[in-house]
Parts: C-alpha cells; sequence; structure tokens
C-alpha cells in the first residue's frame, strides 16, 4: 500500500515508521520545511528513544520519502492518515484548525479512491466533519471512506507502544473500510475494536480522562498519606496488586502534564457541558493536578523557611522522562513559584535546554546543586535515581532534597546525611 502520513509530530512519524515497519511504501507530510528537511536528513527533531535508528534505517531503503508537496502526495496515496495537532482553544475545546485544512486538501486534489484515517485526538464528530469537507471540495464526487483510528502511544514509549498497542481502535460507518484498515495492523496481535467513528472519538477521551483520573486519586491521597505518616508508594503497590485496580498510574508525583491529558481532559468537560452534562469528577481532577505544585513549594518553604534569596536546584524540566518535551511540564509551574518568591534557579535535564533567561542551566548534576539550599526532584529520570548522593551531601550548602517523583530510597539518602522529603512519605 501506499500510504501518506500527513503532520509529522510523535504520532505521526511513529505512526509512518511503524507502518513501513509493516511493509508499506511510506509518504511524510508536512507544513514545516525545517521538519521536513531534519527528517530527510535522517534527524528526528524531537527526543524519542529508538525511533532514530528506525528513521535511517527507513530512509536508507527508500520505504519512506518526507514531503510539504501535498497535491503530489495525496495524489499518489491509496490511505492517508491524519496525524495533524489539535491543540486547546482557549474556551478549552479542541482546535480543529489543522484538521479542516487538511481534509480540504484531501477534497481539493482526490484523484481516485483514497481511505482517510484520523488518528488525531479530535472530538465527537469530527469524523463527520472531515466527510462533509472533502465533499464540498471534491468537485468530481471521486469516492472515499473516512475511518477513526485514535492513538494511545505514550511519549518516551512511542515505538514500543506504536508496534505493542494493547488495542486498535477502528470506527467507521462503512465496515469494509474499515477492515481495509485493519488489514493495515495484521501483524499486530492486539485486539481489533470495530466500532463507530463517535465511539471511537470518545474511547480516545475517555481513556486518557481515566488515566488522568486515577493520577489525580493517587496525589491527592498522598497529601493524606503526608498528614498521616503513611507511604503512598505502598499504598499504591497494595492496591495495584488486585488486578481489578492494576498497578499502572498510580505513581504519586506532581501531576500529570504533557501535550495530552491536560488537554484532553478540558476537551471532555467542555464537550460533556455542550450536551449539557457536567463531568464534575473532571472538575476535580483537573483542580487536584493544578494544585501539586504549589503543594510542593509550600512543603519546600515549611522546611527552608523564606525562599527569597535562597539557592534551588530543580532536577528535570521535561513533563516525565524519555523525552524533551516541556508542554504543561510541572517543573515550569514550580519554577515561576521559585521565581515570583525571588529564589536563585539552578536548573538541569539531560536532554532539554532551556530558553529562560532568569535560571541559570548546568550540563552536569553536581554543578548544579553546588552551594545550594536544596535539591528538588522534578522529572524521573533515571540518571537522578543513579546519583552518588554522597558527593551530592559533599557540595550542597544544606542538605535538603525534595523528591517530587518519589524516585529515591530515603534510607540510603538518610545514610548519607541528607533530610528527605517525599510526596506521600513518612
Ligand atoms: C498519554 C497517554 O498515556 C497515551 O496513551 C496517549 O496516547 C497520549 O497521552 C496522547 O493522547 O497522545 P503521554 O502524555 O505521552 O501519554 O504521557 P504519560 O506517560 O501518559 O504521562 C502523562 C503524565 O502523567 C506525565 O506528566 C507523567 O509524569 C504523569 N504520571 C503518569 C504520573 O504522575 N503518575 C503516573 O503513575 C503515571
Amino acid at each position: 500500500m501506499n500510504v501518506l502520513v500527513i503532520g509529522m509530530g510523535y504520532v505521526g512519524t511513529t505512526t509512518g515508521l511503524v507502518l513501513c515497519e509493516q511493509g508499506h511504501k511510506v509518504i511524510g507530510l508536512d507544513i514545516d520545511k525545517n521538519k521536513i528537511n531534519s527528517l530527510n536528513d535522517g534527524k528526528l527533531y524531537f527526543y524519542e528513544k529508538g525511533l532514530d535508528e528506525l528513521l535511517i534505517s527507513h530512509l536508507n531503503r527508500e520505504n519512506i520519502t518526507f514531503t510539504t508537496e501535498s497535491m503530489d502526495a495525496i495524489q499518489s496515496s491509496d490511505i492517508i492518515f491524519i496525524c495533524v495537532g489539535t491543540p486547546k482553544n482557549e474556551d478549552g475545546k479542541a482546535d480543529l484548525q489543522y484538521v479542516r485544512e487538511v481534509a480540504m486538501l484531501i477534497g481539493r486534489y482526490i484523484n481516485n479512491y483514497k481511505l482517510i484515517v484520523i488518528k488525531s485526538t479530535v472530538p465527537v464528530g469530527t469524523a463527520e466533519t472531515v466527510t462533509n469537507i472533502i465533499m464540498e471540495n471534491n468537485r468530481d464526487h471521486i469516492p472515499f471512506d473516512v475511518v477513526s483510528n485514535p492513538e494511545f502511544l505514550r511519549e518516551g514509549n512511542a515505538l514500543s507502544d506504536a508496534t505493542n498497542p494493547d488495542r486498535i481502535v477502528i470506527g467507521s460507518s462503512n465496515m469494509e473500510a474499515a477492515k481495509m484498515v485493519s488489514e493495515l495492523f495484521t501483524k499486530m496481535t492486539a485486539p481489533i475494536v470495530m466500532t463507530t467513528s463517535k465511539t471511537a472519538e470518545l474511547v480516545k477521551y475517555a481513556s486518557n480522562s481515566f488515566l488522568a483520573l486515577k493520577i489525580s486519586f493517587i496525589n491527592e491521597l498522598s497529601t493524606l498519606c503526608d498528614r498521616m505518616n503513611i507511604d503512598i508508594d505502598e499504598i499504591s503497590m497494595g492496591m495495584g496488586l488486585d488486578h481489578r485496580i492494576g498497578p499502572y498510574f498510580l505513581k504519586a508525583g506532581l501531576g500529570y502534564g504533557g501535550s495530552c491529558f491536560p488537554k484532553d481532559v478540558d476537551a471532555l468537560l467542555t464537550t460533556s457541558k455542550e450536551y449539557g452534562v457536567n463531568l464534575s469528577i473532571l472538575e476535580q481532577v483537573v483542580s487536584i493536578n493544578e494544585s501539586k505544585p504549589l503543594y510542593f513549594i509550600e512543603k519546600v518553604s515549611r522546611t527552608l523557611g523564606e525562599l527569597k534569596n535562597k539557592r534551588i536546584a530543580v532536577l528535570g524540566l521535561a513533563f516525565k522522562s524519555g523525552t524533551d518535551d516541556t508542554r504543561e511540564s510541572p517543573s515550569l509551574r514550580i519554577i515561576e513559584y521559585l521565581l515570583n518568591a525571588q529564589s536563585i534557579v539552578r536548573v538541569h535535564d539531560p536532554v532539554v535546554t532551556t530558553s529562560m533567561k532568569e535560571v541559570e542551566q548546568f550540563t552536569n548534576v553536581i554543578d548544579t546543586v553546588r552551594d545550594v539550599d536544596a535539591v528538588l526532584i522534578c522529572t524521573d529520570w533515571e540518571e537522578y535515581k543513579q546519583l552518588d548522593w554522597s558527593k551530592v551531601k559533599e557540595v550542597v550548602k544544606q542538605p535538603f532534597v525534595f523528591d517530587g517523583r518519589n524516585i529515591l530510597n530515603k534510607d540510603e539518602l538518610t545514610k548519607v546525611g541528607i533530610h528527605y522529603y517525599g510526596i506521600g512519605k513518612p
């Protein structure tokens, strides 16, 4: 099959390369020339482990090419995946501008039957909107089908999630078209859910919102654990062993960030209100999440006293480990609070370089923590787990470590003379 993937973000680039792995010829299309040039040169413009090797391998075998020329790309393909971004609008809704533009281009340039697959996270009813836009622009009434196929991969695990998904959800009003999409994934063993487009679209929002709910639940419980001197990680373990609950997404921390959960929970809330239903449970999920960075800072200031002129090391800028993405990263909120309190902020991240002028960034953790009054762990990078904390103890001014991700072992840090404060830890 000749497959076109439109939108070369995390989802589009990964989808394109995984389709190459399944034996298809792929064209990647994007309006951003810099992204396209970089991909054609075999360079990923974002950090995602394992994807760069795959990119080079498929470029060398001529299984994939990247272009900004939409007409040629659309006309030479049988199947078109829409993977463009759907960022949050001011009113909380998903912005469908890019999806609409792509639909218009497909309608304008369609030259023979096309199977159009929507992978972008889109509000319920978007498959219908896309169908209508293509029809309006499709003067010669060339046949096409639109199928919804939401993506569930995580940044930092993109490749393994995309090649070993838990399920494949395919929604369409035309079962033949849905079947054609399922045939693209015959090498995968995941169960396939065949349903309507609207259901597929809602499954995606429901999944992300439920995962966000699990995180907010455990984070709120961690506040109770703080007061009760109980270890939240032991609670998570005890709960997670019940297979009805499961151990995943029960790690207490600084709250969820990234480009998906915050946007998708808001979008589902907004949609539900449009239908006259108030999903108040999700309002709580959002408000608990928003409270976590400040709660963490309050913990720091209870120990350090006034934060003005205190030197603070913030370890980690990315919203989670395995990515260079800082969108909605709790770390940035924490830095903002520290700067407002006039602290002197020193930062480190193994892959992110900040453009913030008010902070000093170091490439080495020991240089970052030299002479500081406190060390704040804000991203769960492996590098911080592996640190020699006795070396940290030697160079800091005051040995206070606040672990916003519960990745360190309190006993080991205490042994070398560090005062350790976790989230929901005795
Ligand atoms: C999320 C979903 O997990 C994917 O299934 C989905 O495809 C994707 O959004 C999307 O819609 O595109 P992602 O945002 O890449 O993926 O990252 P996650 O691994 O889900 O983490 C989200 C946030 O939750 C991070 O800030 C992470 O630190 C936090 N988190 C996660 C916790 O605080 N505790 C946990 O136990 C798990």
